[in-house]
């Protein structure tokens, strides 16, 4: 291919960061070096339409012209100050959160990790404000994924990222979502919150089933126990709606999110209910850079564009992903399931999905494999009808070129 792209190529790229960059990532051999609304371009000029968006975070696509204009703005005028003094953005990202999630305060921070890490502290602050002492342990579900921490890493499922770091946080007990029979019998009176992801993203997207939900929100009503949601993957429209514990029918005292909100700018924020939030007291927790003006600028762009109509647009255009992708699944037979909502999908295949990323990256489609035999599909929010119809035909071609089949 002649190399239109000015700058590094992917082989200096590559090099560089072989030698310096501490080795924890397997990473695809693709440099990508600009980004225009759904498509990202690489250091060879080769466009990609990209259902990924960096894992659930570029909702608004990329190099936003608005959000663009806003960081400049922002940059230009002032970027952090710390958490010692009032800047006149964090109330209005906070009191936002608040109308959409129904959830009274917000504690800002910068990752998924760290709002599932405040979470955890918060519930257990919760039991200690009430004198009770005893109440420090937690339930979590098998195949979640709150986060690399010590804290959200005990209550993080998969093995492998466990095991290296033992011992983690004690008291974490995981019941298999797919036994809400269990859950009853997990929540005892040492329980201090259940944790869980309404959808779960990492663990191959799975719909916590309803039966499981009836079952936690039972358990925490008749013990007392709190609820944290972690929807730092499945929550602030993903699934076209603001969150999805409602349609569960789960009432959390605490909820994650992060992701969706910076659209790229890392910014996340631990949401808590009146009664929780009574609990915290000055002190309790903090974050030199949570929710400085760079970060909440780029998420009153984010929340500003979901309540001006990207929410419906998440909805219709996410109706179509998935008729097109059940539609794929009666043509390929190497695909078993079609699981997810909205913007969020995933696609388990008969056998490994490994193979199929790079296959989707020649056909110039981004998206990726999670737990073993899922395919995922994270787009942007901005993604159109078009946009749909083209990546469904990339993937169509890729699985073909991997498993054989129709293309
Ligand atoms: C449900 C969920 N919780 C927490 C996290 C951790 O978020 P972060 O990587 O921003 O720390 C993730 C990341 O994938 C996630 O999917």
């Amino acid at each position: 291919m002649t190399r239109v792209a000015q700058g590094p190529t992917l082989q200096d790229i590559q090099a560089l960061e072989i030698a310096h960059v501490l080795q924890t990532y397997r990473r695809q051999p693709v440099a990508f070096v600009r980004g225009h609304g759904v498509h990202l371009y690489d250091a060879e000029g080769r466009a990609y339409l990209d259902f990924l968006s960096g894992i659930g975070v570029a909702t608004l696509g990329h190099a936003h012209e608005g959000l663009a204009a806003a960081l400049a703005d922002q940059a230009a005028t002032l970027l952090h100050t710390s958490n010692l003094f009032f800047h006149p953005l964090q109330g209005r990202v906070a009191a936002a959160l608040s109308r959409l999630s129904g959830l009274e305060r917000a504690f800002l921070c910068n990752s998924g990790t760290e709002a599932n890490e405040a979470c955890l502290k918060f519930a257990r602050r919760y039991w200690r404000a009430q004198g009770v002492t005893d109440r420090t342990d937690f339930v979590a579900f098998a195949h979640g994924f709150a986060g690399r921490s010590m804290g959200s890493l005990s209550v993080t499922w998969d093995e492998h990222y466990r095991t290296p770091f033992a011992p983690l946080v004690p008291g974490v007990t995981f019941v298999d979502p797919d036994r809400p029979e269990e859950v009853a019998a997990a929540v005892t009176g040492k329980t201090a919150a259940v944790i869980a992801e309404p959808i779960q993203g990492e663990g191959g997207v799975r719909p916590l089933p309803q039966a499981t939900a009836d079952a936690i929100r039972d358990a925490c009503a008749s013990t007392g126990t709190l609820f944290i949601a972690d929807e730092v993957q499945c929550g602030l429209g993903r699934t076209g709606e603001y969150f999805h514990f409602p349609a569960v029918g789960l009432s959390p005292d605490l909820v994650a999110v992060g992701k969706a909100l910076g659209s790229g700018m890392p910014v996340a924020a631990a949401l808590v209910s009146a009664r929780v939030a009574s609990a915290i007291a000055f002190g309790d927790h903090g974050t030199t850079y949570g929710g400085n003006l760079l970060a909440c600028r780029a998420a009153l762009c984010f929340l500003d564009a979901l309540e001006g109509g990207l929410l419906a647009h998440v909805k219709s255009v996410g109706a179509l992903l998935g008729a097109e992708l059940r539609a794929l699944a009666s043509r390929q037979p190497a695909i078993v399931d079609v699981r997810g909502k909205g913007l969020m999908w995933g696609l388990v295949l008969d056998r490994d999905a490994a193979p199929v990323v790079p296959a989707a990256l020649a056909r110039g489609l981004v998206v990726n494999r999670t737990d073993e035999r899922v395919v995922r599909l994270l787009p942007p929010y901005i993604v159109t009808n078009a946009d749909v119809h083209d990546g469904v035909a990339r993937l169509e071609a890729a699985l073909a070129d991997v498993v054989g089949g129709p293309s």
